[in-house]
Formats: structure tokens, sequence, C-alpha cells
């Protein structure tokens, strides 16, 4: 029998120093935004935490073949995914990960190829860098956010080195697919493009029936160009203990990748690895419990954006974010209209993608159906 775990009781997230309920602090707008969830850790990552605050000395410490063990183990059970020990790369963030990433490849005005809308820091690492971004729309077609194959065909150029691949997708929600990742790992082969996939969503998969794919899972060949960069931050909400890693299998990608590293990149928090292990070993049942609920949550947002006039979203396979198209409603800035209405939401500019916000529904049903209530009403419907 699975525990039952409490995803409806709300903590409360005022009382502490936080991004996301303190950019409203003393205000009534209900915070929908950045991407973290309002529930606890699960319980035996708590623990794991308590049992090593408990032994009160906290030195420089390597990731212990225990947590490495975790690691390996959960990404070939929970995505059939097999990598050896030496690929891991230890990191701080995912963040800090692409942006080595495009240090790395190529040089000075070379260019990174991206699809829009994305997670905002995607857009600003290839300047990071003195690289070029160019970016190409994701098309939506059929109540789906897909690959326009031709666009970025046309978009690559001799000076192309990287293509920033997120998987599954922030903020549209997609778990693409074998034909898509073939086509993109063909387009990478074809013009000796190094690929960096963002997968930290991976273990947020709300449909059966779109199983996530590390692209570097296709076949050796396509492991030997890709960086994957994943975390338990996401999906087990513990993003502030700051522990990422990266799988390069190819030596001298791997390389390159840690000499970039060297007196500028931090290793992870000890505690972050703490909880890594413990929920990569012992987080299976809280994640099931999670995403029945988060399932349930989508349920709710899908059925009450139905009822908005003007507004659309396709229905997110993987995540706790719904991407929501105004652009129907015909309001001058959508994230501001609904923030007055008392709902913060993260505005689609930054994404590459205005018009659009982006709703956090990794929350209690009573506070998201809540918001949704002061959506609508807002809109008038
Ligand atoms: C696609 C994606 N990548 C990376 C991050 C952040 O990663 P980190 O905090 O490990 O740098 C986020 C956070 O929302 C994200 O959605």
């Amino acid at each position: 029998m699975n525990p039952i775990f409490d995803f409806d009781t709300p903590i409360d997230r005022r009382r502490v120093p936080g991004e996301k309920w303190g950019r409203y602090a003393g205000r009534d707008i209900l915070p929908l935004w950045v991407a973290d969830m309002d529930f606890a850790a699960p319980p035996p990552v708590v623990e794991a935490l308590q049992r090593r605050l408990d032994h009160r000395v906290f030195g420089y410490t390597d990731a212990w073949p225990g947590l490495v063990e975790a690691v390996i183990e959960g990404l070939a059970r929970d995505h059939g995914w097999r990598i050896e020990p030496d690929w891991l790369v230890w990191l701080p963030g995912v963040v800090t990960g692409f942006n080595l990433a495009c240090r790395i490849t190529g040089e000075a005005g070379d260019e990174v190829l991206t699809a829009t809308p994305v997670y905002p820091p995607f857009l600003a690492a290839p300047g990071n860098s003195d690289r070029r971004l160019v970016t190409r729309p994701l098309a939506f077609a059929d109540g789906r956010w897909r690959w326009d194959r031709d666009a970025f065909e046309a978009a690559l150029s001799p000076r192309s080195r990287l293509l920033m691949l997120c998987n599954p997708h922030n903020p549209v929600g997609r778990v693409f697919d074998r034909d898509e990742l073939r086509w993109l790992a063909d387009l990478a082969e074809r013009h000796d493009l190094t690929i960096c996939s963002d997968e930290i969503h991976c273990g947020l998969v709300l449909d059966d029936d779109a199983p996530h794919v590390p692209i570097a899972a296709l076949d050796a060949s396509v492991a030997q160009r890709t960086i994957t960069l994943m975390a338990p931050s996401k999906t087990w909400n513990i993003p502030a203990l700051y522990c990422a890693f990266a799988v390069i299998s190819d030596s001298s990608l791997r390389r390159r990748f840690r000499h970039a590293m060297h007196g500028i990149v931090p290793h992870p928090n000890v505690l972050g690895m703490v909880a890594a292990e413990a929920a990569y070993r012992d987080g299976g049942p809280w994640r099931t419990a999670l995403l029945d609920y988060l399932r349930g949550n989508r349920d709710i947002v899908m059925a009450a954006i139905d009822t908005m006039p003007g507004i659309e979203a396709a229905r997110p396979q993987a995540t706790y974010l719904a991407w929501i198209d105004c652009r129907g409603a015909r309001l001058e800035d959508p994230a501001k209209f609904f923030e007055a209405a008392g709902v913060g939401l993260s505005d689609g500019a930054p994404f590459g993608m205005p018009g659009f916000v982006r709703l956090n529904f990794g929350c209690t049903r009573t506070l998201l159906t809540e918001a949704l209530e002061r959506m609508r009403q807002a809109l008038g419907s």
C-alpha cells in the first residue's frame, strides 16, 4: 500500500524568506509564478536531512558511492537509461550547466540555437559567453506544440555550434517523443552540433503514454555529442538545496566541461547531495502521489480555462506549469491584468512569447481554485 501524503493542508510560506510568496508580501495576490511547488519535501528527504544535521559536522564533501548509486539506479529505473559513474559531473544548478555548455562550444560569435517560448535563462546563456542566440518559435497545431522542422533547418548556419533543448519542456509542458528526438539528433549530427539537453522536469511526466526519453539514450552516437542536465530539485521540490548534475559520456567533452568549471563553479551543498540521494532512492511513492495530485490540478486548470473567453492552453503532458495564450482576450499586458485581479503569474515576454502567461499549479487545490476563480471573474466570465 502506498503511504498517504498530504498535498492539501497549506503550509504558510509567508513566514520564511522565499521568492514565490515574498514577491507579493503584504498584498492579496496569490503567487502562481516561479517554478517551485507549495508542498513539503518528501518525508524520506526530510528525514535524511535531519539525520545528517544530527551529525553536526559539515566539512567539504565529494559525492559518495551511495549517492552516485542512487542516481544511476534512479535513471535506470525511471527512464530506462543506463549511465556510468564516470559520466556524472556534479553541479550546484542546471542553469550553471547550460551556461557552461555555451562557454565550451565554439568561440565568440558562434551560434546557439533554441526554440521559443523557453525558460528565460536559456535566452540569456549564449550572450553570457559572447555567443549569438538564434531562436525559432515552436509551432502550435492541433492543440499541441511541435517543432517547426523547416524553420529550424533554415535557421542553421556554418556558425551553428550548440542546440539547447528543454525536455520535458518549460513552459509548454511537452514531452518530446522518439520521432521528434530522432529528428533533433539527426539535425545535430548533420550539422555537427553539440546538444545540451535540460531534462530537469523529467520526473514530472503526467501522461502515462508519454514516457520521458533522454535524448542521449537514443544511441551512443547521440550520447557522444550530448550534455544532459538533470536534478532532483523540481520533482521533489528542493530547488534551494542546490544540487544538480550533468551526464556526459564523451570523455573529451566532459574534460572541456570540467575544465571550464575550475575555480568558478563550487561543489553542490552537502545537504543538497544528502537530499538527492534520499530522493532518488526513496522518493518514488511520494512522486507517484504527487503526480496524481498534479493530474487533478491540471484537470481543474484546463476546465477553468475552457470557461474563460479568449483564453486557451494546450494540456501539459508534464510539469506543473500551464502555458496560457491570452491573445484572444486582447489584454494589453496579461500578467499585469491578472496581478491586478489578485493572481501572480509569469509574464510570457521573457520566455520569448508576449501575450502568454505561465501558471504554476503546484499548489493546494483550494488555492488553485481561488486563483482560477479570480481570473474568471476578472475576465467577466
Ligand atoms: C527548464 C529549467 N531549467 C533549469 C531550471 C533551474 O535550475 P537550477 O535551479 O538547478 O539552476 C528551471 C527552474 O525553473 C527550469 O524550469
